[in-house]
């Protein structure tokens, strides 16, 4: 279904958000999701150089395990990294613990989050045997629990991202353990509408996010089986909902910020001023090459020489299915020895017209 969105772009601009982020900071519509060995520093500064000059909007880090942030040199360790400018950022947490909870968020917001987010939808056997991540929905009390005690010790907003318990039928299930999470604290939630089961393939029910949005009174991002910025748009006016997140579609093409800017009326970002947002499959199959080009270097920057290739072929894996012989690409960059050789193979790879997709079926 095409979304029209014809009109001036001032009223464009007001899809989503009808609930304020961060007391209102938050104006721009879409973020990236939190991804283990994806949403680290380099793919978030790749990404900022696609925000619209004049959007603000939360950046999640992958998950991050509150029984080793105490004892960790958040200014090295990798997962937490980060630009001295960065702004909005929201850590996310794994426990259920309320010691390693309490250090982990003051450490995080000396850090400088501007908010803490709880994962309630690590499907992973190491959440479950440790009765985190997705665990807690299974015990709505004690979920409600670990966000009230994030919630007594943070002077910063608390928010969770959590799965669908099971089919729309199930709602009333959800919104209990929802209301639950808003009375214990929360200041907004994320759903991903996808059940424990589904991992991260099949289609996201994004009914829930909209019967979600509809039943509550405070911010609800959604999320799943955004890849474009059509998407984005189709599934802010379709439930409602404040924000929507994107992972995977959102990292293989970060310039969907600046598509979905466009659309909404929002200035350019600030080194594209007078270029427009590529469109065509052939375009982003070259502006894909032409950020990981800047990822690669990105990724040196602040990883050095090992883990950077390692960071940049799991990046090619999971985003690489967009394009057009996108397994000869992960070939390219499991071959390479160095960053340079990797730089040069990406290079040559796109010196033929390589084309992406609008979608494909998610698998990972
Ligand atoms: C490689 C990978 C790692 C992920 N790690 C996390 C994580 O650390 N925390 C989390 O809440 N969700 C994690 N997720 C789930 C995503 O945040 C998101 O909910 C899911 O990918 C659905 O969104 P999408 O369809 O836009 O990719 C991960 C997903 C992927 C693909």
């Amino acid at each position: 279904m095409a979304l029209d969105l014809a009109g001036s772009s001032s009223t464009s601009k007001k899809l989503g958000l009808h609930r304020p982020i961060l007391n209102g900071k938050v104006n721009f519509p879409l973020c990236l999701a939190p991804m283990v060995g994806l949403t680290h520093v380099a793919l978030r500064e790749l990404m900022r150089e696609y925000l619209p000059a004049d959007a603000f909007t939360i950046w999640p880090t992958e998950m991050l395990n509150s029984r080793r942030i105490p004892s960790e040199n958040l200014e090295k360790t990798p997962e937490t990294l980060r630009h001295p400018l960065e702004t909005g950022l929201v850590p996310q947490i794994l426990g259920n613990e309320e010691t390693p909870i309490l250090e982990s968020v003051q450490r995080l917001t000396e850090w400088g989050a501007e908010a803490i987010d709880i994962n309630m939808g690590c499907p992973v056997q190491k959440a479950l045997k440790h009765n985190y991540g997705v665990a807690l929905m299974g015990d709505p009390a004690y979920a409600a629990e670990v966000v009230r005690m994030t919630a007594r010790h943070s002077t910063i907003p608390v928010s969770v991202k959590l799965r669908a318990v099971g089919s729309t039928k199930e709602f009333n299930e959800l919104l209990s353990f929802v209301t639950g999470l808003r009375n214990a604290g929360a200041s907004w939630v994320c759903l991903h509408p996808r059940t424990a089961a589904q991992k991260r393939r099949g289609s996201a029910d994004w009914e829930q996010i909209k019967q979600l949005h509809r039943s509550v009174d405070f911010p609800v991002i959604g999320n799943g089986d955004v890849q474009t910025s059509e998407d984005a748009l189709l599934m802010l006016s379709e439930t409602g909902c404040d924000m929507a997140m994107a992972g995977r579609g959102l990292a293989a093409r970060p310039w969907m910020l600046w598509q979905l800017g466009e659309d909404l009326g929002f200035a350019s970002p600030v080194r594209k001023t007078g270029l427009k947002a590529p469109r065509t499959s052939e375009e982003e199959g070259a502006e894909y090459g032409r950020c990981l080009l800047r990822f690669i270097e990105l990724c040196r920057q602040y990883f050095g020489e090992d883990l950077a290739m390692r960071k940049v072929r799991f990046y090619v894996r999971t985003t690489s299915v967009w394009l057009s012989f996108g397994n000869a690409l992960t070939g390219v960059c499991a071959k390479a020895r160095t960053t340079e050789e990797m730089k040069a193979g990406v290079q040559k790879f796109f010196e033929a017209s390589i084309e992406m997709s609008p979608r494909t079926e998610l698998r990972q």
